[in-house]
This record gives C-alpha cells, structure tokens and sequence, in this order.
C-alpha cells in the first residue's frame, strides 16, 4: 500500500495545528481562550460607559443568573472611545469585554459611527446630514451623520480600525456590529454630485438615461449630468428607482469603508453584521446585505401583539438574506417607548415570541435593553433591570428562556428551516408600488403578508427570497406584486417552470422593467406567453367585489385584475361576480399547466378566506406537504432540520389551551421524556426532537 499521500497529509495537519497554535497565542496576547459559545444564546444591549465600573459586576451577575450569554456593547459611545480627535480611548471597553468573560458572556462590539461626537461635527460641519429641506441634522440626536461624507468616511474607519486592532483577536469577541439600523440619506450637494456621477457609471450617456426614463415626457431630458435632480416620493419612476438604488449602494460603500477597517485586524472567526429594521425599506438589503457574514434584525412589536405570520415573515426575510440562520439583535423586554401606545407583551408572550424567532432561525435573541440610562432620550422603553439595577417583573420570564435555551441548544445545534415554498420579495416592486399606490389603502407588505399567513399555515415553512436565486429548490414559488421584474428575474422565473416548478404571480405583478417604466407588452409582461393570458385591465376599487370559482366564494378588495386566456392550455380558475359592470363575468385568476411545470396568475386581492382556499389549491396541485398534520390554529409550528433529525418548535398563540397529537412519540426537549402528545396553554411553547 502506498502510504506516501497520507503521510504527507500528516505532516500537512502538523504544520497548520502548529500554525493555529503559533497564531491563536499571537492573537491572544496573553489573554486565556474562550470556551466555544453555546449554539443557542441569550443576549442583551449593555452600555458599560453608561456606569461607573463599579456596577458592572452587579450587572453581569444579574445577566448571568439570566441565562444571557452575550452583550452587545459600544454602538453609541464614540464620544468616550475617542473623546478628542484621534485620542482613543478603548481600555474602558477591554475592561468590560473581560469583565462579561468572566460571568461566560461573550460580547458583540458595536462601531460607535451612528452617534458621533459633538467635536466631530463641529470641526468637519459637512459630516452633518442634509434633510431634503436643505437643513442640516444637528448634535443631540443621533444618526446625524453623512452616509456619503468622505471625512466621516475617514474618521469612521479610523476608529472601526483602532477597534478591530483592540478587539479583534479577543477571544471573548465573537463579531462585530457595523454601526447602527442604517436608515438616513443626506440630500446635500455633493451627496447629488456624488448621484449624477453613480448615474454615469450605471448608464453610461445621456442618451440611454433619457431612453430609459423616457424624458421626453414633460420636457424633462437631460443635456448635461448636473442637471439631475434628487427626487423622493413624487417624481420620474426612472429617477426614483436610481435614488434609492444609488441609496443602497451608498449604504454599502459607507458599511464596506468599516468592513475593510476591521477585516484588516481582526480574526476571521470573528463575523460581521448590521442590525436592520425587518419591512423597513430604506434601502435594498439585498445590496448592502451581500459584505456582511450573518444577517440580523431589531424585532419590535411596538403597539399591539405578536402578529406571527407578520412577524415570521420578517424573520424569514432576514434569513433570506445569508440564506442561513440568523439573530435577533434587539427585541423589547415588553413595551417600547416609541408607539403610540407602548403596551406590554402579556406575561409568557415575550417567551413565546423568542422561541418563535427561534423556530423561524434565530440563533440569538438579545433584548433591547440592560436598564435604562437615568437620562437620555428613551427613560421609558422596557427593560430586564430598573433604574436602581435590580430585577422587574419581566426578569424571571427571561431566566426561564435562558435555562430552556441551555437545554434546547445542543439539540438545535446545525439545524435550520427548510422550505418547500418561495416567497419572493423585491425592493424594486415595493417601492415602485408605493410610489403610485392607486389605492391609498394598497400595501405591497399587507399584499405579501395575505399570501404568507395561509401558505405558512399549510406549509409550516417558508423562505423569503428575492427573485433571481435559484428557485429550482422549491415545489411552489409564490410573487405577491412582483411589480419590476428584471430581464434576469423574468429569465429565472421562466427557467423555473420549464424545469417544472408552479410560479404563482400576485395582483400587480410584472408591469414594469428594471427602470420602472412600463413593460411594452401587457402584464405579466415577458411572463405572458408563458402563462397564455394577460391583464386587459386593472381596477382600483372603492368597494369589495365578489370572487366565485376554484377558491370558493369570497370578496377581492382594493384592486382587481380583469384577466383574459388565450391559449388552449389556460384555465380559468375564478371569476368576478357583479361590480363595476367591466369585471362582471370577467376571470380573476387563470392558470396554465405547461410541459412539466405550471403558471398561475391571481388578479384579486382575496379576503382571508378566499386567499385560505387559494393556498389550499396552491399547496395540493405543488405538492407542498405540512411538516406535522392536524395541528390546531393558533398553533405555529416551526421545524428546524438537521443531520441527526428534526426538532419541531410548537407555539400556541391561541387564546386557549391547545392539544397537538404527534404522528409518531417524540423526545420533549424541555420538559424531558418521550410524548406522544403536547399540550399547551395559551404561549406555551413545547420544543420537540425526532431523530431520523
Ligand atoms: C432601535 C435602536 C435602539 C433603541 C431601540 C428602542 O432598535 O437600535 O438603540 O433605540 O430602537 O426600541
């Protein structure tokens, strides 16, 4: 036998683990290593520079009597890391990192870019953000800053570097938050200058810019690139679009500038994310997503309660942007400060709301936050510890998550969600809707939510995703106003049934191109051939009208597709009853079975029972199967898979206590031993595991 390769394998193995060593102890720099951080962690937001030094032990005790494994720290104290230009002053924040270390709490580092200094914008005036008004932002608040600044740019990565050298081999540093829920664009004129050259680049002359936007409407063609301007809300769709393109993409350049600073330093264990705002749609994620290792989200209910499709669905959006699981970086310990009336979660829903993030792919749930600043702008918002550091009501529902989350994380360790549905969902689409809604009351999140709630409930699984991944994965993809579609999404889409997938394309889909201007041909404009029929015409409605068919009987709202078939293949699937005179008879959702796949267009905004029986029929002819069967409404159930099986996450939303039969016993993770049934009161939530 010739051993020559496995010996060379060897000696191979020999050289890195030496290497490893050699660089671990030089990355340390004397400091001893971390344990490996558990799979499932608690976290929470901790301003150590808020405190004297000598509360940070209480603190962290608390928090480890908790459960809470991780702190984020640092994302709004530039002024004490660097209280005078180019004097950092980072000993402070070592000292906490190795303080929570001791109580096993690992620390997320924030950079500090979302709140700079009163020095910083005093001595570079142009690093405050223009309003669209023309006025600038001012110290005091935060989020002041320019996003397209070059000298904030400077200065931001300067102290992201300073950092990144600090912190960036600590062992107790799992990764690094870049600045802060991204949100405000700067309207001054060199941002402008900065659009009109963005514009070059994209479109290359004029003459394409003016094609594409089609100027010639009201005079307004270009002769020279500074004659642009920005608008927002009301404007050119084709200049529109651009703004909030070249929004994004600044958004990405301003992330990647502090990216760079800490990648340049730092250990590449350590990862890299941002904390967005779930439906917010300031700018594209999926641009400024792409630089970053792992995806996380701010989830807060505000007023109100859990609403878990709504919520659910913002989870799997953000899965959807590393197509991996994810964390909740901030979550409300109960009530915030900053909706109309911040009401509490009820006693057991901030538990149930966790294992339902959980459930959807979250692998760290962090609150929002420690305790309260004795001043500052947001005394109110809720809290684990009150403003004399010691527990509230809602602490022990917390210390109960953290001694689940340690039962539950070895056995969730490796798993994640797997859908058999696609969602799709594209920036584009939404703002072009919002822009030129045509029915005040027309939400594009309302129109994908009303798909999602009944397709989740028969599927128990659902990847939200943006139109040009792969699609080849799923047995139904559904576009709830897919109103931009791209030369590259529409290729993916056709790609997708001809391979033999079921494309269902929602109310408005397929109108306009990439830049937002009307397709040539009528929607689904490049899909049309394909599904054999079209939209003659579109309605905004002031009243209901009735939808009659294959989805039984209900009511269309708001908009309403008048649709037509024209080839052999093409079924008519529901029509309209008596309206307006014009869709009277007329079909409201067709379908064409077409070689192995299958194309389905629904023109009508169904109630909830007509979008229920919609999903049924959508779910049967895909052959999309639940996870667990006869399980009660109310009930969310959230399977996570992995090598060794599946663990299935139950959440009774209901307002009563609910049984769930299991097909088969299986292991109650929390609870312990083999059941072959669960119940559950009102936010109870049953962990369970079934190994293949
Ligand atoms: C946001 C911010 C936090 C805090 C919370 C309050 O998510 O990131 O700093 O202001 O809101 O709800």
């Amino acid at each position: 036998m010739n051993r020559k390769p496995e010996t060379r394998c060897w000696k191979i193995s020999i050289f890195l683990a030496t290497l490893m060593v050699v660089r671990a102890s030089i990355g340390l720099q004397g400091q001893t290593a971390a344990p490996q951080p558990p799979p499932l962690m608690l976290g929470t937001a901790w301003y150590p520079e808020q405190w004297p030094e000598t509360r940070w032990e209480a603190d962290l005790a608390l928090m480890q009597q908790a459960g809470i494994h991780v702190v984020r720290v640092g994302e709004f104290a530039w002024s004490h890391m660097e209280p005078r230009e180019g004097q950092y002053e980072l000993d402070w924040l070592e000292r906490a990192i190795a303080a929570a270390g001791r109580h096993g709490i690992y620390t997320l580092v924030g950079t500090p870019t979302a709140a700079p200094p009163a020095w910083l914008t005093r001595t570079y005036p142009d690093t405050l953000r223009m309003a669209e008004d023309g006025r600038r932002a001012e110290h005091g608040n935060r989020e002041q800053y320019n996003f397209a600044n070059p000298k904030y740019r400077d200065l931001a990565r300067k102290i992201a570097g300073q950092m990144a050298k600090r912190f960036g081999h600590n062992p107790y540093v799992l990764g690094w938050q870049i600045d802060n829920e991204y949100e405000m664009a700067s309207f001054d004129p060199d941002t402008k200058a900065q659009f009109q050259q963005w514009l070059k680049a994209r479109y290359g002359t004029l003459d394409k810019l003016n094609a594409a936007w089609t100027t010639e409407y009201w005079s307004e063609a270009y002769s020279d690139w500074n004659q642009i301007p920005i608008q927002t809300g009301y404007g050119n769709p084709g200049l529109l679009l651009s703004w909030m393109r070249f929004v994004s993409a600044t958004w990405r350049g301003y992330q990647k500038n502090q990216i760079d600073a800490i990648r340049a330093n730092a250990d590449t264990r350590q990862f890299i994310t941002t904390n967005t705002m779930g439906w917010f749609d300031g700018y594209d994620h999926y641009t400024v997503e792409q630089d970053l290792d792992l995806a996380a989200w701010d989830d807060y209910v505000g007023q109100g309660h859990l609403d878990p499709a709504k919520n659910g669905a913002a989870d799997d959006l953000t899965r959807g942007f590393k197509r991996k699981n994810f964390w909740i970086m901030e979550t409300q310990p109960g009530s915030v400060n900053w909706a109309g009336v911040n009401n509490s979660l009820d006693k057991g829903e901030v538990r149930a709301m966790a294992w339902h993030n959980v459930g959807h792919g979250a692998d760290v749930v962090s609150y929002w936050q420690w305790r309260s600043a004795l001043n500052g702008q947001e005394q109110y918002h809720g809290t684990l510890v009150g403003s004399d550091g010691t527990p509230v009501p809602l602490y022990p529902e917390v210390q109960q998550l953290g001694t689940e989350f340690a039962k539950a994380g070895p056995v969730l360790a490796g798993t994640s969600p797997k859908s058999e549905i696609a969602v799709l969902y594209s920036y584009d689409s939404r703002w072009a809707i919002q822009w030129q809604k045509h029915n005040h009351d027309y939400d594009p999140v309302a129109e994908l939510v009303s798909y999602y709630r009944p397709l989740r409930a028969i599927s128990q699984s659902i990847d939200v995703i943006p139109p040009t991944d792969p699609l080849t994965p799923y047995k139904l993809v559904v576009a709830p106003g897919l109103n931009v579609l791209s030369d590259a999404a529409a290729s993916n889409l056709i790609e997708y049934v001809r391979q033999g997938g079921h494309l269902v394309l929602g109310q408005r889909s397929a109108m306009k191109d990439q830049d937002n201007g009307l397709q040539p041909q009528r929607q689904p404009g490049p899909l049309a051939d394909l599904l054999g029929g079209r939209v003659e015409q579109y309605y905004a409605l002031i009243d209901p009208v009735p939808v009659t068919g294959k989805f039984g009987s209900s009511q269309g709202k708001l908009w309403a597709e008048l649709l037509s078939a024209n080839n052999h293949e093409t079924e008519v699937l529901a029509t309209y009853g008596e309206s307006n005179g014009w869709l009277d008879g007329m079909p409201a959702a067709i379908t064409r079975k077409t070689g192995k796949g299958r194309i389905t267009y629904l023109g009508a905004w169904l109630d909830e029972a007509g979008m229920a029986s919609a999903a049924k029929w959508m779910t049967d002819i895909s052959g999309v199967k639940p996870a667990l069967e006869a399980v009660p409404d109310g009930v969310e159930v959230c399977p996570r898979y992995g090598s060794k099986g599946t663990v299935y996450i139950l959440v009774n939303f209901s307002k009563t206590q609910q049984s769930v039969s299991l097909p088969s016993p299986m292991t109650d993770v929390l609870e312990g031993g083999s059941k072959p049934s669960v119940t559950l009161p009102r936010y109870g939530v049953a962990v369970l595991s079934a190994a293949h």
